[in-house]
C-alpha cells in the first residue's frame, strides 16, 4: 500500500481539464492507497480572491470531488487551512529554498509578468507550502496533471535537501502524470492550457456546465480548415485537443476515434464529443447537487481534518526537532 497525496485549487469551479488530468485518476488510486485529497484554499490567495465566493468554492470543490467518486470511507479529505501544520512547513522548508530556485518557476514567470510589484509575495513562496502539503503525510505518489511537474521537482529537491541538511524525515515521493488527458487545451485558444481561472468562459467546460453549455463550448471550438480529424498536437491543436477529450470521456482511443470519424466532418465529431463529456459529468452534477447543501459535507470535511491534523502533526513534530526549534522540556525533580 502507498501514500497518495494530491491537491486542488478552490479558485473557480473545476474545469474539465481538473477531472481528465486529475480527479478522474484519483479516484481508482483510492482502491488499494492511502490516500489525502485536499482542497488547497492556502494556495488559492496567492493572488487576490473574492472572499464569499473563495468561501463557496471551497464548499463546492468538497462537494465535486465527492461526487466524482471521492470515497470519504476510503480517502481523507480535507481543508488545507483547517490542518495548520501545512503553513508551519511550509514556512521551514521557504527556509530552505532559494529565492534563485523560485523565481525560475513557470507558474511565477507567467503570473507576475505585469512586473514584481503587482504580485504577492506568496506567489513566489507558493511552492514550498505545496512541499509542505506533500511531505507532511510521507507521500510516495502525487497524482497530477503535466502543469504541476516542474512543482513536483522541486519537491523532490527540498525533501533530500532537508534529508541531508537535518536528519532523513521526508519520503521523496514519485510525481504520476496520465497518459492522455494530462494537458487538457483551451477551447478558443489549443496552445493554451485550459484554466478555471480564464476570463473567456468558452475556452472551458466546468464541471457544473448544463448539457447545452457544454454542446454550444464544444461546437464553438477553435479547430482548422481542413476537415480531417486527426491527431496532430502541432498542426491541428483543436482537433486534437478535442479527440483527447473524447477519448478520456469514452474510454475509446484516438486511433478508434480517427477511423470512426475518417468520413464524418468536424460537426458530428463535434457533437459526439459534447455528448461523451455530458454522459461523464451528468452524474456527477446529480450527485452534487444533492451533496452541496448537506450537513453530511460538514461531517466529512471535520473527521478529515481531524484525521489529516494527526498525521500531520507527527512528521511536523519530527521536523521541527530535526531543524532545532522550540525546546527539550527539563526533567522535573
Ligand atoms: P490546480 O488547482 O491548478 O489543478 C488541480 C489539478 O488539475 C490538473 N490540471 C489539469 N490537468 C489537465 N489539463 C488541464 N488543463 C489542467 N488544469 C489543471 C493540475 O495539474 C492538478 O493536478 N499547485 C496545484 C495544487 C496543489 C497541489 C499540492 C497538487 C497544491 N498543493 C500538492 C498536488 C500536491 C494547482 O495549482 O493545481
Amino acid at each position: 500500500m502507498q501514500t497518495i497525496f494530491s491537491g486542488i485549487q478552490p479558485s473557480g469551479t473545476l474545469t474539465i481539464g481538473n477531472f481528465l488530468g486529475a480527479i478522474q485518476h484519483f479516484v481508482g488510486l483510492q482502491e488499494e492507497n492511502n490516500c489525502y485529497f485536499c482542497i488547497v484554499d492556502e494556495h488559492a490567495i496567492t493572488v487576490p480572491q473574492d472572499r464569499l465566493k473563495l468561501r463557496n468554492n471551497i464548499r463546492s470543490l468538497a462537494a465535486l470531488y465527492i461526487a466524482s467518486g471521492i470515497d470519504p470511507e476510503k480517502s481523507t479529505l480535507f481543508i488545507q487551512s483547517e490542518v495548520p501544520a501545512h503553513t508551519q512547513l511550509g514556512w521551514m522548508l521557504q527556509s530552505i529554498s532559494y529565492i534563485g530556485e523560485l523565481e525560475r518557476m513557470t507558474q511565477f514567470k507567467d503570473k507576475s509578468k505585469g512586473g514584481k510589484e503587482a504580485v504577492s509575495s506568496a506567489l513566489l513562496t507558493y511552492p514550498p507550502l505545496m512541499a509542505s502539503d506533500i511531505l507532511l503525510y510521507k507521500t510516495d505518489v502525487v497524482p497530477v496533471g503535466e502543469d504541476q511537474k516542474q512543482h513536483l521537482e522541486l519537491t523532490r529537491n527540498l525533501a533530500e535537501r532537508f534529508n541531508n541538511k537535518f536528519n532523513d524525515i521526508f519520503t521523496v515521493p514519485e510525481v504520476s502524470i496520465p497518459k492522455v488527458g494530462a494537458r487538457i487545451m483551451s477551447l478558443q485558444d489549443p496552445t493554451k492550457k485550459m484554466s478555471k481561472s480564464d476570463e473567456n468562459e468558452k475556452a472551458f467546460i466546468s464541471m457544473l456546465d448544463e448539457p447545452k453549455r457544454i454542446e454550444k463550448k464544444i461546437k464553438s471550438a477553435v479547430t482548422d480548415s481542413d476537415g480531417i480529424v486527426k491527431f496532430d498536437k502541432e498542426n491541428k491543436p483543436g482537433i486534437s485537443n478535442l479527440l483527447t477529450i473524447h477519448a478520456s470521456c469514452s474510454g475509446k482511443s484516438i486511433e478508434t476515434l480517427e477511423a470512426t470519424y475518417a468520413d464524418k466532418g468536424y460537426g458530428a465529431f463535434k457533437m459526439d464529443t459534447a455528448q461523451a463529456v455530458i454522459d461523464v459529468l451528468k452524474p456527477i452534477q446529480d450527485r452534487y447537487h444533492e451533496l452541496i447543501n448537506s450537513e453530511v459535507l460538514d461531517d466529512i470535511l471535520d473527521a478529515g481534518a481531524n484525521k489529516a491534523s494527526y498525521d500531520a502533526n507527527k512528521t511536523l513534530r519530527k521536523a521541527k526537532k530535526a531543524m532545532g526549534l522550540g525546546r527539550v522540556k527539563k526533567k522535573r525533580k
